[in-house]
C-alpha cells in the first residue's frame, strides 16, 4: 500500500497534538508534516516525543504564505491535509479580531489554493483529502428546548470567531462543489483534555484552584456547552479521513450537555478528591461570578446522529470519566502548563479579568 502523506496544520495547538500523537501511535509508517507558526498557542514541547521519529517533521510557518505551502507540498508529496491551524478563543476575537481574519478566513484560502493547485498537477489523484477542522460555534445559539445542532442546522455565527470559522467553511464547502477538490468538513463541540492552553475554560479553573485564585464564571453560570474529550474527538477525525465521504460535514459531539457552573463545581469537588494540600479547600470557595462575555452563546448541543450512522462512531468518554484523566494530566504535568504562564500571558489574563466582579 502507498505510504500516506499527511500534513496537520496547527499540529502545536490543543486538538492538532494530541491529533499527532494518536495518529503516528495508529498509523506510525505515516509520512506527517505539522505546519505551526507557533504562536501563543502553539507550544512545540507538545510534540516532543515525536522529534526523533524519522517520519515525523515538524515546519515552522503561516498557513498564509504560499511560497511556503508550495515548496511544502510538492517537496513532501502531501496527499492529505487535516487543517486545525486557527485563532481559536472566543475572548481573543472579541478583544481583536484581525489576526482571525488572517489566520481563519486567509489562511483558510491560501492553503485550500496550493492544495488545489497541486492535486490538479498531479492529475486530481482519488486518494487526496483535504480535512478541515471546524466548530459548532457556527450554527448560534440554541434555546433551551430547541433540538441539538445537525448538519442542516443554518448557520448564524455570533462572534468574530465563530464568523471566521464559518466563512472558511464555506470556501472548503465550494471548493469541493466548484472544483471537485476531496474535501471534508467537521463541527465539533467543546473539546478538553491534555495539552489545553490555559486560557480556557476546563484548564483555567484547574490552574486557578492549584494556584488558589478565583475562579472566573461568566454570567449567571448557566451556559451551556457540550463538552467532548479530545481523544474521541481525534479518533472521530482518523475515522472521518478513513471513511468519509468527499463534501460531507459531521457533527461531532461529546452527549455532555453541562452548564458552566455545574461544570466548574465538578472540577472543584474532583480537585478536591485529586489535589493534596490545595491553598484553599474546599476548592468551590473560588468560585466567582463576573461580568458576562459581550454576545455570550447560551447553548451549544451536537445531534452526533449522522457520523453514529454513517461511520459508526460514537464518545467512549462521559464527562466524569474524561475530567478525571484531564484533571490528572494538570496534577502531573505542572511543568507544562507553569511554563505558559509567561508575562504576555499575565498581561492577557489582567486585561480580560482585572475588574470584572459583579
Ligand atoms: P489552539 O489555539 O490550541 O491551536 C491552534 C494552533 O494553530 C496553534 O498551534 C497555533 O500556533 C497554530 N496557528 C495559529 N495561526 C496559525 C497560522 N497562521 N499558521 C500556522 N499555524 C497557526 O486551537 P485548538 O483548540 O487546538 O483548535 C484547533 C482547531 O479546532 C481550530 O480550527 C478550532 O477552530 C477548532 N475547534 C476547536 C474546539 C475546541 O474546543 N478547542 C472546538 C471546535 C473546533
Ligand atoms: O464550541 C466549540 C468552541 O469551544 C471552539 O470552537 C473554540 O475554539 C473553543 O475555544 C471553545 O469555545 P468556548 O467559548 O465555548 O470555550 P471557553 O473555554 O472559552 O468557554 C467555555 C464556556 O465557559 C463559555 O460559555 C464561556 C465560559 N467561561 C469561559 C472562561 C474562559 C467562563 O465562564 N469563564 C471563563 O473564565
Amino acid at each position: 500500500m502507498r505510504q500516506k502523506r499527511l500534513l496537520v496544520t496547527g499540529g502545536a495547538g490543543f486538538i492538532g497534538s494530541n491529533f499527532v500523537h494518536n495518529w503516528m501511535k495508529n498509523y506510525p509508517d505515516t509520512r506527517l508534516v505539522v505546519l505551526d507558526a507557533l504562536t501563543y498557542a502553539g507550544n512545540r514541547a507538545n510534540l516532543a516525543k515525536l522529534e526523533e521519529d524519522e517520519n515525523f517533521r515538524f515546519v515552522k510557518g503561516d498557513i498564509g504564505d504560499r511560497s511556503l505551502l508550495d515548496q511544502l507540498l510538492e517537496e513532501e508529496k502531501i496527499d492529505t491535509i487535516a487543517h486545525f491551524a486557527a485563532e481559536s478563543h472566543v475572548d481573543r476575537s472579541i478583544l481583536g479580531p484581525e489576526a482571525f481574519i488572517h489566520t481563519n478566513v486567509v489562511g483558510t484560502f491560501t492553503l485550500l489554493e496550493a492544495f488545489r493547485q497541486s492535486w490538479e498537477s498531479q492529475k486530481k489523484p482519488e486518494n487526496y483529502r483535504f480535512l478541515h477542522i471546524s466548530t459548532d460555534e457556527v450554527f448560534g445559539s440554541l434555546a433551551p428546548e430547541d433540538p441539538p445542532f445537525t448538519e442542516t442546522t443554518p448557520y448564524a455565527p455570533n462572534s468574530p470567531y465563530a464568523a471566521s470559522k464559518a466563512g472558511s467553511d464555506h470556501l472548503v464547502r465550494a471548493y469541493y462543489h466548484t472544483y471537485g477538490l476531496p474535501t471534508l468538513i467537521t463541527n465539533c463541540s467543546n473539546n478538553y483534555g491534555p495539552y489545553h492552553f490555559p486560557e480556557k475554560l476546563i484548564p483555567l479553573t484547574c490552574i486557578n484552584i492549584l494556584l488558589g485564585k478565583p475562579l472566573p464564571v461568566y454570567g449567571d453560570g448557566q451556559n451551556i456547552r457540550d463538552w467532548l474529550y479530545v481523544g474521541d474527538h481525534c479518533s472521530a477525525l482518523e475515522l472521518v479521513l478513513e471513511k468519509g465521504e468527499p463534501g460531507q460535514t459531521y457533527n461531532i459531539g461529546g452527549n455532555n450537555e453541562v452548564k458552566n457552573i455545574d461544570l466548574v463545581k465538578m472540577i472543584c469537588a474532583l480537585m478536591d478528591e485529586l489535589g493534596a494540600n490545595l491553598p484553599v479547600s474546599p476548592a468551590g470557595d473560588l468560585i466567582t461570578f463576573v461580568k458576562d462575555r459581550p454576545g455570550h452563546d447560551r447553548r451549544y448541543g451536537i445531534n452526533g446522529s449522522k457520523i453514529k450512522q454513517e461511520l459508526g462512531w460514537k464518545p467512549s468518554e462521559t464527562l466524569a470519566t474524561g475530567l478525571r484523566l484531564t484533571l490528572e494530566w494538570y496534577l502531573n504535568n505542572r511543568d507544562w502548563w507553569e511554563h505558559l504562564l509567561s508575562p504576555e500571558y499575565q498581561a492577557y489574563y489582567h486585561k480580560m479579568y482585572q475588574n470584572r466582579e459583579l
